[in-house]
């Protein structure tokens, strides 16, 4: 605790940019704490920025996020995804070839979407992973293999995650849950592919900051190749309907709602995925530690923070 944190983000409007400056707002109190805009396609900046700073441990979060955005806008993954994250995995075999300090860890985000057309459950990191259904789970992967040339042939210590449906305060307005929420707020009904009947591994977000925390500080080996992939999920996947009653209830609590929302069933739609679920043995045995916010608790910690920051602030 107590590094100096430099953080970049291009800020694109891809959502609402205020939740990002809000965000940006908060970590500022930090006085360690250093925020620049900058685009990971700009290699020339990437490079200039390692060289300046020389971080011993780089954290790529940064990323073109969304799996129906990737329909419509296929160029901004292959730009921020796999582009941007060649940038970064240049400046780390760079800050090795030219800087006194070299880069000592990556860590980077994948995603579950790679698991893809898998129906083995539940996913574990060994599971041949090479049937994704959208273009954003085919970026992930391809980090991932990047990653892996990196970590082989230049020794350099990568450690990837693939999280789980994230939800939480502050989170991503495109996902599910958040426009569960929205439509909830203003009354509208809701409708519950395959009748609510799939399950996902819904991740609490302080959950994942304590995962990569954890992650952080320990290299990873793998047949002595300093590369690791791990699953972050809750490891326990909950039906979309108990996440929608869940919700439902919170909203209520907190007299968000006054009544409960009408609910139209649909049949499942083709490409949908029935359930996901995160095999995390290697994450527990190599630190101890699970995802453990229950649903009720994380929701309520959500929709707290949704009716300080939409509906009082705003009023
Ligand atoms: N939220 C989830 O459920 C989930 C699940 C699996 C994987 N992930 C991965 O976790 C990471 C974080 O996801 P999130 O949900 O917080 O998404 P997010 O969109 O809120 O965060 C990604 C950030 O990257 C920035 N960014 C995008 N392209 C950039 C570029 N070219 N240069 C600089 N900054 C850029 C965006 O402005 C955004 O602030 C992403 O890599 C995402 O793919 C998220």
């Amino acid at each position: 605790m107590g590094n100096e944190v430099i953080a970049i983000d291009n800020l694109n409007d891809y959502y609402d940019v205020n939740l990002k400056l809000e965000r940006l707002t908060s970590l500022k109190n930090f006085d360690k704490f250093t925020f620049l805009k900058i685009d990971l396609i700009d290699k020339n900046n990437i490079m200039a920025l390692f060289e300046q700073y020389s971080p011993d441990i780089v954290v790529n979060l940064g990323a073109q996020a969304g799996v129906r955005y990737s329909i419509t806008n296929p160029q901004s993954y292959i730009d921020s995804n796999i582009i941007g994250f060649f940038n970064i995995l240049e400046a780390c075999r760079n800050s090795y070839v030219k800087g006194k300090y070299p880069v000592q860890h990556l860590v980077y985000a994948s995603s579950s979407s790679v698991y893809g057309l898998n129906k083995k459950v539940p996913y574990t990191v060994n599971d041949k992973v090479d049937k994704p259904v959208s273009l954003y789970a085919a970026t992930k992967r391809s980090d991932e293999l990047m990653a892996h040339v990196y970590s082989n042939l230049y020794f350099i210590p990568t450690t990837g995650l693939r999280f789980f449906t994230v939800y939480g305060p502050m989170g991503r307005p495109d996902m599910a849950y958040f426009k569960f929420t929205d439509k909830m707020v203003r009354g509208e009904h809701i409708q519950l592919y395959n009748s609510g009947d799939m399950y996902r591994d819904f991740t609490y977000i302080e959950d994942i900051i304590t995962g990569i925390v954890n992650i952080l500080n320990k290299l990873p080996n793998k047949d002595g190749v300093p590369y690791k992939i791990y699953n972050i999920g809750n490891n326990k996947p909950e039906s979309l309907i108990y996440f929608v009653n869940t919700l439902e209830k919170c909203l209520l609590k907190e007299g968000i709602i006054l009544q409960p929302v009408t609910r139209e069933f649909l049949p499942m739609q083709p490409g949908d995925v029935y359930q996901t679920y995160a095999d995390i043995d290697n994450l527990v045995q190599d630190f101890n530690f699970k995802p453990s916010t229950s649903l009720e608790t994380g929701l309520g910690h959500f929709v707290k923070w949704y009716k300080e920051y939409y509906l009082t602030k705003k009023a």
